[in-house]
């Protein structure tokens, strides 16, 4: 007999009626009603034991945590609860599980006791619906790019060239560290090193994303990226996956639309497909929210704010326009914010990002035309001489979600910015050849899978949305 998944047999009529199933124990009770769960979804199905023909030995093992083989008969539930339930015919125990050292009890656990027992979380309701979800994002992220003609390419992730320029790399060398060959100057001689260079772990697939948008048109990449930032915050991982899709022919407008409707796409795909898993965790967060002052609640249940995002319009503001909205803000003038804005030119903190979405416009908001001097060198120069064509994208209670821009695409002008930088002509050869030969208009962006996973499903600390984090202090599992 072929053996089912549970989501199978709680939304088919299976015929005949035997069915065959194998899952962990999420609960036994009265000696009698197993819950089973085996990932397929996040609803259990009652499985009834006829206990007086059980052995007794046998329900002994039946405990949270075990992995069972059920053989029996589907019918109507005769409880309330759940239409249908598994009358057993035999049960086998595959694997037994320690109730008295299981970490995973039947009650409620702390985020902070399930990140240190991150092997067994996925075994909660909370964290199985988190990662179908990230599991659907992931795929819809590559189906909608796939219907809209774009090429998938994987970036190296080892590699020379710091593409943010921000130096925030982690090194990648089999050099003895205990005693590294030097040079004359007594510095560390990376040309003996594995690739004869010194190489990092990528921060950005974006420069070599580009070069296969200056051929082959419409490409995307989706990969894992590394920063040694050592932010200990909510939204901050040291590594994590990006999506960077890069078209040749398209201006910073075009962006903005692809960036956006790319967003609208892939929730709308979540909400026809993972709606159990959805309307979960938006009960999840109500009870997590009725533990706070009416003041710091949400306005939206999760479903509500994914609904809000797909059906308005993106909100587009110059960062200068923001910076005057800011400077005559109450936080502002109050001297509530942190840091205070005081004139053009300063970076934007997460408190005036969240400000700018939460509390002034209400809604998604894109940022455009930075001042050049507090972004990435490959962006392209207004005529202005002083802003470049930037974009960042800011969702409600996650703050920054994109950055993306219109590329530099004119030699001199690139050549310009680099020098400034210090950046060196030598180590992006290949970047300034796309200058050269057919150079031409194009943009691209970089969106963070993780914190897109976090929007999606309510979830407040990055660490919970992705399988292992690895932070600072943190590289466990
Ligand atoms: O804004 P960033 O640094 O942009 C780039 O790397 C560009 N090269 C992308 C491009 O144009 N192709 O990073 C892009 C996004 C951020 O908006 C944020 O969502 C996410 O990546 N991100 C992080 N997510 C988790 N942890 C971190 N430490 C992150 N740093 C950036
Ligand atoms: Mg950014």
């Amino acid at each position: 007999m072929k053996t089912r998944t549970v989501s199978e047999l709680l939304s088919n009529n299976i015929t005949p009626p035997e069915v065959d199933i194998k899952g962990w124990v999420r609960t036994f009770r009265a000696n009698r009603f197993i819950a089973l769960n085996d990932g397929s979804t996040i609803n259990n199905i009652q499985c009834v034991v006829d206990f007086e023909n059980t052995d007794e030995a046998i329900l002994k093992r039946i405990t949270t945590g075990a992995a069972v083989h059920i053989k029996g008969e589907l019918v109507e539930s005769q409880g309330k609860g759940q239409k249908v339930e598994i009358m057993v015919s035999s049960i086998t125990i595959l694997g037994d599980s320690d109730p008295e050292t299981f970490p995973i009890q039947p009650k409620k656990h702390s985020f902070e006791f399930l990140r240190e027992n991150a092997h067994l979380r996925t075994r909660t309701n909370t964290f199985s619906a988190v990662m179908r979800l990230q599991s659907s994002l992931s795929f819809a992220i590559h189906k909608y790019f796939n219907e809209h003609g774009f090429y998938c390419m994987h970036a190296p992730i080892i590699t020379g060239s710091d593409a943010e320029g921000a130096g925030e790399m982690f090194r990648v060398s089999n050099l003895d560290p205990k005693n590294p060959p030097l040079t004359k100057e007594g510095t560390i001689d990376y040309s003996k090193d594995f690739f004869g260079k010194e190489t990092n772990l990528t921060v950005s697939g974006q420069l070599e994303a580009e070069t296969y948008a200056m051929s082959l048109g419409k490409v995307y990449s989706f990969g894992p990226t590394f920063r040694a930032e050592n932010s200990n915050t909510s939204r901050h991982l040291a590594e994590f996956w990006m999506i960077e899709p890069e078209v040749a022919f398209m201006d910073l407008a075009g962006n903005m639309d692809l960036a956006e409707d790319f967003m609208k796409y892939v929730l709308k795909y979540i909400l026809t497909n993972n709606r159990e898993d959805l309307e979960f965790l938006e009960s999840r967060l109500l009870d997590e929210e009725k533990s706070k002052p009416q003041a710091e609640r949400s306005e939206m249940s999760l479903i509500e704010k994914i609904n809000f995002v797909i059906e308005n319009n993106f909100k587009r503001v110059s960062y200068t326009e923001a910076i005057d909205i800011l400077r005559n803000s109450t936080p502002n003038k109050k001297k509530k914010f942190k840091y205070i804005i005081k004139e053009w030119g300063t970076d934007l903190q997460s408190e005036h990002e969240r400000f700018l979405v939460e509390k002034h416009f209400k809604c998604p908001v894109i940022l455009f035309d930075y001042p050049a001097n507090i972004k990435a060198f490959y962006m392209r120069l207004n005529e202005d001489g002083k802003t470049v064509r930037a974009m960042d994208i800011l969702f409600p209670g996650i703050g920054e979600i994109v950055g993306g821009s219109q590329r530099e695409e004119r030699l001199d002008v690139l050549k310009q910015k680099m020098a400034a930088l210090d950046i060196d002509e030598k180590e992006l050869w290949w970047y300034l050849d796309l200058r050269k030969y057919g150079t031409a208009v194009h943009s691209g962006f970089g969106l963070g899978f993780e914190r897109l996973v976090m929007f999606a499903t309510g979830m407040s600390n990055i660490r919970d949305v992705i399988p292992f984090p690895r932070t600072p202090q943190n590289a466990e599992f």
